[in-house]
């Protein structure tokens, strides 16, 4: 299991102090998540935040843009270091072009869902995915509890990944705990993203350890 904390529930203040202890403890994505007060209704941070700590983290950036412009932001999340970039396919009209953007930038893309939209409508591109992210909560905030329709999607998404052979990630996002992350692995996810239930918790390791064994 890959287990990708996610920023949005560390202190903010020790932000550099807080990766690397999650980094410390095992975990091998480091989520990070990106809103813009306009598709979601929160603000977080931009590019520079994770420039500035690429150069003295070692895991994999995982980057989550619940912003309503995908395509013109692109190349600054590129640039500042991004792995992983996913998109929320509910703010683009060509997903597909978009992908291939991303591709051209070297980032590799990724696509998400929000509760209530149908995971079939990925079915032509997940050949060009590396990454599939679903939502278990309503994007833009932490703390939320897990709505176990996402279990199914997962396990959609595993029988054609499996069936077809495709290279792409299932990774789910929110409300994420042993308990939950146990349902997801069951579904067939890769990677779990948990921000509450690492940053928050009092022994990180314990926690991380327990999701990395699930
Ligand atoms: C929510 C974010 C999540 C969030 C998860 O919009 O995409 O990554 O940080 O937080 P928890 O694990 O607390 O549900
Ligand atoms: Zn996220």
């Amino acid at each position: 299991m890959i287990v990708a904390p996610s920023i949005l529930a560390a202190d903010f203040s020790r932000l550099l102090e807080e990766v690397q202890d999650v980094e410390k403890h095992g975990a091998q994505f480091l989520h990070i998540d990106v809103m813009d007060g306009h598709f979601v209704p929160n603000i977080t941070l931009g590019p520079m935040v994770f420039q500035n700590l690429k150069p003295h983290v070692g895991l994999v950036f995982d980057v989550h843009l619940m912003i309503s412009d995908p395509y013109f932001y692109a190349k600054a999340f590129a640039e500042a270091g991004a792995d992983y970039l996913t998109f929320h396919y509910e703010t683009v009209e060509d997903p597909a072009e978009l992908i291939a953007h991303y591709q051209s930038l070297n980032v590799k893309p990724g696509i998400s869902i929000k509760p209530a939209t149908d995971v079939r409508v990925l079915d032509s591109l997940l050949p060009e995915l590396d990454l599939v992210l679903i939502m278990s909560v309503e994007p833009g905030f932490g703390g939320q509890s897990f709505m176990p329709q996402a279990l199914e999607k997962i396990a959609y998404l595993r029988e054609k990944k499996e069936k077809e052979n495709f290279g792409f990630l299932i990774e789910v996002d929110g409300g994420i705990n042993a308990e939950t992350g146990r349902l997801c692995k069951e579904a067939g996810a890769d990677v779990l993203v948990a921000g509450t239930h690492i940053f928050k918790a009092a022994d990180r390791r314990a926690v991380i350890r327990e999701l990395l064994e699930l």
